[in-house]
C-alpha cells in the first residue's frame, strides 16, 4: 500500500512539510507505558505524515520482548488503541527493531552500538542518533554513564548529530536535579539535551505565545495594573491508575507542578521575547522562575495546601480511596492534590497572586488558566442593579475543550439597566476544523529537527525546583501529621479553598 501523506491545508509551505534527517531513534524503556501510549503512536503518525522516512530506524530497548516480532506485535496493539486508521502499519513495522537488553549490563551497550552501526552502514540510517530515556528515573544515571562510557554520546562525525530526550521527573528536588544535570552535562552538551515536558507540545499551550505576542490588544493590560489575580488549574478525574510505584515517591506536587504547571505559568507571565528562537524564549521563561518568590519553610502552610483523595463518585461510579489503590501503602501520606499561592516579583506582576492547583480524582477533567481582571474603579450602575460589580475574566482552556473565552458585562435587553456577564469565545476545533494532535508528535518532530524551543533548559529546571524545595522538606518532616482528605469527585480539600478565602477570593467554578 502506498502511504498518502495528509497535511493540514493550513500547513502548506510551513516547516511541518519537512522530512527529518535519516536517523536512528533508540528508546530505552520500550515496554513501558510511555512508549506504548505516547511515543509509538506519535512516531507512527510522523511516519504516516512522511516526516519520518524509511531511512530512519527505531530501536526499542527492553528486557521484556524477546525479538523484533514480539516488540512489533506489542507496538501494533498499542497503536491500534489510539489510532483508528492503521493502514500504514506494515511499512512502519519495518523500521522497528528491538534489542533485548539489561541497561545495567555493560555488554548491552556494546550490542546496542553494534546494532546502531549496522543500521547506519547497511540500512542507510545516516549517522544521526536520538536516545530517548523513557525508563523510570532510577535508571537515568546508569544509562547516561554508559552512553558516555561506550562512546555513544558524541556525534559520529561533524556532519551528524546525537541528541538525548530525558523524561520527567528531572530530579526529585533542587539538589537531585543539579546532580542529574551535572552527570548528564559530563556526557552530553546542553545543545544535545532535550528535557521534555509534554505540556509544551500541546497546541493550546503554544497558542498562549501566539495569543500574547501575536496580538497587540492584550499586552497593554497584561500586568498588575489590570489583573487582580491568576488561577491555573490542572484537574484530573483519573486516579493513580497502575503507576503507584512511581507516584508514591512523587506525589502531586513533584509530578505536576515544577514542570507542567510552571511551564504554563511561565508562558503567561514571561516578557515578550525578542525573537522566537530557542534560547531567547527560554531566557524569558527562566526569568519568570527566578522572579518567583520561593516558599519559605516556616510559611509553607500559608502558601501551600495538599490533600489525598478518599473514596467517592466519579462519573456516577464509586471509586476507591488512594490508600486502597493497587501498590499504595495503607498509611501512605502521598498527596494527590496540591495548591500553591505564588508571586512573580517583578515590575509587571508585583502583588498579583498566582494560584495554582492540581489533583487526581477531582470533579472534572480540565486544564485551565484564568485571568481575573480588576473591577471597574467606579460602578455607575450600582443603584440600578444588584451584583453588577463583576470582574472581566479571560479563560484559556487547554483541555479537554481547547478554547479562549472572555467574560464581560452586557445589558440585559428591556427596560432598566440590568447587567449580566456574557461570553465571547474562540474554539480551536471550530476555528481550524481540526483538533490538536498528540503533544509528543510535535515535540519529537522538534527534537528531530534540532529545535529546543519547547524543551526545558538546565537553568529553568533548577530555578523551578528552587521555588518549592522547602515545601518538600516541610511535608517530609511532617510525616506524623495527617494529610487532609477530599472525597473523589470533588474540588479538593478545604485547606485549598482557605488559601484563597484568606485573600477574599474563591477558586473559579470550572
Ligand atoms: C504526567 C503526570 O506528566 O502528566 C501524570 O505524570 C498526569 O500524573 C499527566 O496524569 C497529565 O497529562 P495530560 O496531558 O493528560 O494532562
Amino acid at each position: 500500500m502506498e502511504i498518502t501523506h495528509k497535511f493540514n491545508p493550513e500547513h502548506k509551505g510551513l516547516e511541518t512539510e519537512r522530512k527529518c534527517d535519516a536517523s536512528t531513534i533508540i528508546i530505552f524503556g520500550a515496554s513501558g507505558n510511555l512508549t506504548r501510549k505516547k511515543l509509538m503512536p506519535a512516531l507512527y503518525k510522523l511516519y504516516v505524515q512522511g516526516f519520518i522516512g524509511n531511512d530512519t530506524k527505531i530501536i526499542g530497548v527492553s528486557r521484556t520482548y524477546n525479538d523484533d516480532n514480539e516488540f512489533r506485535e506489542a507496538m501494533k496493539k498499542a497503536i491500534k488503541e489510539t489510532e483508528t486508521d492503521c493502514k500504514g502499519w506494515d511499512q512502519f513495522s519495518e523500521i522497528l527493531d528491538h534489542i533485548k537488553a539489561d541497561t545495567n549490563n555493560d555488554e548491552s551497550y556494546e550490542d546496542l552500538k553494534k546494532e546502531i552501526i549496522n543500521l547506519e552502514t547497511n540500512e542507510g540510517c545516516g549517522g544521526n542518533r536520538l536516545f530517548y530515556l523513557a525508563t523510570p528515573p532510577e535508571s537515568f544515571d546508569t544509562i547516561i554513564d554508559n552512553l558516555g562510557k561506550h562512546d555513544l554520546s558524541r556525534p559520529k562525525d561533524e556532519s551528524c548529530w546525537t541528541r538525548i530526550i530525558v523524561e520527567k521527573p528531572f530530579g526529585r528536588n533542587l539538589e537531585s536535579a543539579q546532580r542529574l544535570d551535572k552527570k548528564i552535562g559530563r556526557v552530553f552538551r546542553e545543545k544535545q539535551i532535550y528535557r521534555i515536558d509534554h505540556y509544551l507540545g500541546k497546541e493550546t499551550v503554544q497558542n498562549l505565545l501566539a495569543f500574547r505576542f501575536g496580538n497587540s490588544i492584550f499586552e497593554p493590560i497584561w500586568n498588575r495594573n489590570y489583573i487582580d489575580h491568576i488561577q491555573i488549574t490542572a484537574a484530573e478525574t483519573i486516579g493513580v491508575e497502575d503507576r503507584a510505584a512511581y507516584y508514591e515517591t512523587a506525589g502531586a506536587l513533584r509530578d505536576m507542578v515544577p514542570n507542567h504547571l510552571f511551564q504554563l505559568m511561565a508562558l503567561i507571565a514571561m516578557e515578550p521575547p525578542v525573537t522566537f528562537e530557542a534560547d531567547i524564549v527560554r531566557d524569558e521563561k527562566v526569568q519568570v522562575f527566578h522572579a518567583i518568590e520561593p516558599i519559605k519553610y516556616e510559611e509553607v502552610s500559608k502558601f501551600a495546601a495538599r490533600g489525598q483523595y478518599i473514596e467517592g463518585m466519579i462519573n456516577n461510579e464509586k471509586v476507591p480511596a488512594y490508600v486502597n489503590e493497587k501498590d499504595v501503602k495503607p498509611d501512605s501520606k502521598t498527596e494527590t492534590y496540591t495548591a500553591l499561592k505564588l508571586f512573580v516579583q517583578n515590575w509587571r506582576w508585583a502583588g498579583v497572586p498566582i494560584y495554582i492547583r492540581t489533583g487526581k480524582r477531582m470533579a472534572k477533567f480540565v486544564t485551565d488558566i484564568t485571568l481575573i481582571f480588576k473591577k471597574t474603579p467606579h460602578m455607575i450602575f450600582r443603584t440600578l442593579a444588584k451584583d453588577v460589580h463583576v470582574s472581566n475574566i479571560l479563560s484559556i482552556q487547554i483541555q479537554p475543550d481547547e478554547s479562549i473565552t472572555l467574560t464581560f458585562n452586557a445589558k440585559i435587553p428591556g427596560a432598566g439597566m440590568q447587567l449580566k456577564p456574557v461570553v465571547m469565545d474562540f474554539d480551536y476545533s471550530s476555528a481550524f476544523g481540526t483538533r490538536a494532535g498528540n503533544a509528543y508528535e510535535r515535540l519529537l518532530r522538534d527534537c528531530l529537527t534540532g529545535d529546543q524551543t519547547l524543551y526545558s533548559r538546565r537553568d529553568g529546571i533548577e530555578a523551578a525546583w528552587a521555588v518549592i524545595d522547602y515545601v518538600f522538606d516541610r511535608w517530609e518532616n511532617e510525616k506524623n501529621i495527617a494529610v487532609p482528605k477530599y472525597a473523589s469527585g470533588t474540588w479538593g480539600p478545604k485547606e485549598a479553598d482557605e488559601l484563597l478565602l484568606r485573600d477574599g477570593r474563591r477558586w473559579k467554578i470550572l
